[in-house]
């Protein structure tokens, strides 16, 4: 008895012929659906003839079967507790994701969240609904956690209207093949605390974290959430070797957004027809330039006074402390998620967006051999370039200062 998984499925010609008492997984099954590639079981108690998976039967609950898993004589029926357990409680993961190859001809890419957390279960919603990946595996060390996560979400696709397929492991092998993983495992703050008093605990899951996925997943790009964001982002590239064009940090996107929708709370505009870029730490040392700062074009400037202005941009430096502080037991998860997510969906469907990520600028605003938040054009494989927006003197010069700050954090972690 065999398992012929998806790995066997996209090696397969127009048939593929399996023996009688061999295990096709689920997911093997509908690939062979979607391919229409017609299995046949031979061996001395096979049926007749085997079943043709039409295209259009790619649906688990319109495939056609390959074989007549309703005869007690098939020499399948032994399966079909398998096979229809994609649907019941404790179906199996597809064995074969073990050995799937990274895409390379241009089919839906597939993404990662390790961490089964409040942020790693947001992003993996936001990827879902997107419907940009073929599939979204979510990790979490937590038995059944993951696994849970990803039946709960699947049980939302009717309504939410995507494809993406969601599958919940506790086993790091499930990221074989993956294009883009979003790191959020580690500890978050809680009252009290600095996103720096977290670098101890989050290097010790961080580093071996991003070891298994540079074993499993080596042509992805990795985002990571983990605080202090710019030292896990630059551990997390030292420890999969990883170029620094592939490891990029989620915290501009996050620090630009909250500076939007605060700049919404004003009533001069909605929360999306502001654009501002938030660059420097994700932490004290955020810059906010309000020189690049606009409402539908008109600068921010000519529209709210100084005074109102470093109010918001205080609060939105604040912004992760202020949650943690109403939340009591971790810290904010919405926003977070989403920005995660919305990195990997500017990469993954060629938007080309611009969008502050923590990098190593090599050189770009005159500043190198650090991670630091900047405006970065988003390309499928990573960073393609940094843009040089025109600061004024002061705030290229408080940027160049955060990222001196960030040397110094990154090379005691280092
Ligand atoms: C925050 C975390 C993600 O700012 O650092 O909420």
């Amino acid at each position: 008895m065999s398992v012929i998984g998806v790995g066997e499925v996209e090696a397969a010609g127009t048939t593929l012929t399996i023996k009688a008492g061999d295990v096709l997984t689920p997911l093997a099954r509908d690939r062979a659906a979607e391919r229409g590639i017609t299995i046949i079981v031979s061996g001395p108690d096979a049926p007749a003839s085997a079943g043709r998976a039409s295209p259009s039967s790619a649906s688990p609950r319109t495939q056609v079967s390959p074989v007549n898993l309703s005869d007690p004589g098939s020499p399948r029926s032994a399966d079909a507790r398998t096979l229809n357990s994609l649907y019941r409680r404790g179906a199996p993961l597809d064995p074969s994701l073990q050995s799937r190859p990274t895409r390379t001809s241009g089919g839906k890419p597939r993404a990662a969240v390790i961490g089964a957390g409040h942020v790693g279960s947001i992003a993996t919603v936001r990827l879902a609904e997107s419907d940009l990946f073929e599939e979204v595996v979510l990790i979490d060390l937590v038995e059944g956690l993951a696994a849970g996560i990803a039946l709960d979400l699947w049980h939302d696709a009717s309504i939410a209207r995507f494809s993406t397929r969601i599958i919940g492991s506790e086993d790091m092998a499930a990221l074989a093949g993956v294009d883009y993983v979003i790191v959020t495992a580690g500890k978050p703050r809680t009252p009290g605390m600095t996103r720096t008093d977290l670098t101890s605990a989050n290097a010790a899951v961080v580093g071996p974290v991003c070891e298994q996925i540079a074993r499993h997943a080596p042509r992805c790009v990795i985002v990571v959430v983990t605080n202090p964001l710019e030292e896990m982002t630059h551990l997390a590239q030292m420890r999969s070797g990883f170029p620094s064009e592939r490891v990029l940090g989620m915290a501009g996107v996050l620090d630009s957004a909250r500076f939007c929708s605060l700049v919404g709370l004003t009533g001069l505009a909605l929360p999306s027809e502001v654009e501002a870029f938030a660059l420097g730490s994700h932490g004290p040392e955020m810059v906010i330039p309000l020189s690049q700062a606009r409402i539908k074009g008109r600068p921010l400037t000519d529209l709210i006074t100084g005074d109102q202005l470093d109010a918001i941009v205080e609060r939105t430096r604040d912004s992760g402390a202020e949650v943690v502080s109403l939340l009591k037991t971790g810290s904010a998860y919405f926003a977070p998620g989403h920005c995660a997510a919305l990195m990997v969906t500017a990469m993954a469907s060629h938007s080309g967006q611009v969008l502050a990520c923590a990098v190593d600028p090599k050189g770009s605003y005159g500043i190198r051999d650090t991670r630091v938040g900047v405006p970065v054009r988003l390309g499928p494989a990573g960073l393609e370039s940094v843009v040089e927006l025109p600061l004024e003197p002061g705030e290229l010069t408080a940027l160049r200062e955060s990222a001196d700050r960030l040397r110094e954090r990154i090379n005691e972690v280092a």
